[in-house]
C-alpha cells in the first residue's frame, strides 16, 4: 500500500489540478489502465476544484491498493447545505467570478459520482466536506 497526500488551497485555481496530475503519474508508473486512470483523474480533478471553487482550504488522501484507489478530501469550509440537490447535474452555487473562469456548470459532484464505484459525502454547513470514493482498477 502506498499513499499521497496533497493540501488545497481555497480560491488557489493556479495550482488547481496539481494534485490530479501527480495522481496520474503514479498511476502511470504502476502501470494502470489508460481508461481507468482517466476515470481517476476526472474525479479527483473535480473534488480537488470543487475545494479550490468552494472551501477555503482541504487535503488529499490518496491510498494505492493492489486493485483499487481510495481518495478522500476533507475541506474547512462553507459545507455543503442539501447533498441530494449539489449531486444534481447543473446544480451550482459558483459565484460570479468562479464562472467567469469557466467553473460552476454544477457537473463537477456528477462527474465523479459516473467516474468512481463507490461514493461518500458527509457536510457540516459552516464546517466543511468530506467527500470519499474508491475506483476499482479493471
Ligand atoms: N467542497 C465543497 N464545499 C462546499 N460546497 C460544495 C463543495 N463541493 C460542492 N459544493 C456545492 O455543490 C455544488 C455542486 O458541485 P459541482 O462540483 O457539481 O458543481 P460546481 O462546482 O458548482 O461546478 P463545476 O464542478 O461544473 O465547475 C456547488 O456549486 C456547491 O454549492
Ligand atoms: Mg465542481
Amino acid at each position: 500500500m502506498q499513499e499521497l497526500q496533497f493540501n488545497i488551497t481555497g480560491g488557489d485555481f493556479n495550482q488547481a489540478g496539481k494534485a490530479s496530475s501527480k495522481i496520474k503519474k503514479k498511476l502511470k508508473q504502476l502501470g494502470i489502465e489508460t481508461a481507468t486512470i482517466k476515470r481517476i483523474v476526472v474525479a479527483t480533478y473535480e473534488a480537488e476544484l470543487n475545494v479550490v471553487a468552494h472551501a477555503s482550504s482541504g487535503k488529499m488522501i490518496v491510498v494505492f491498493e493492489p486493485d483499487n484507489i481510495q481518495i478522500t478530501v476533507t475541506d474547512c469550509g462553507q459545507g455543503i447545505e442539501n447533498i441530494e440537490q449539489a449531486m444534481e447535474a447543473g446544480f451550482s452555487t459558483a459565484s460570479k467570478k468562479v464562472r467567469e473562469m469557466g467553473f460552476g456548470a454544477g457537473m463537477g459532484l456528477p462527474n465523479i459520482k459516473k467516474n468512481t464505484d463507490k461514493l461518500e459525502i458527509e457536510s457540516k454547513v459552516g464546517e466543511g466536506t468530506t467527500l470519499s470514493f474508491r475506483i476499482n482498477y479493471e
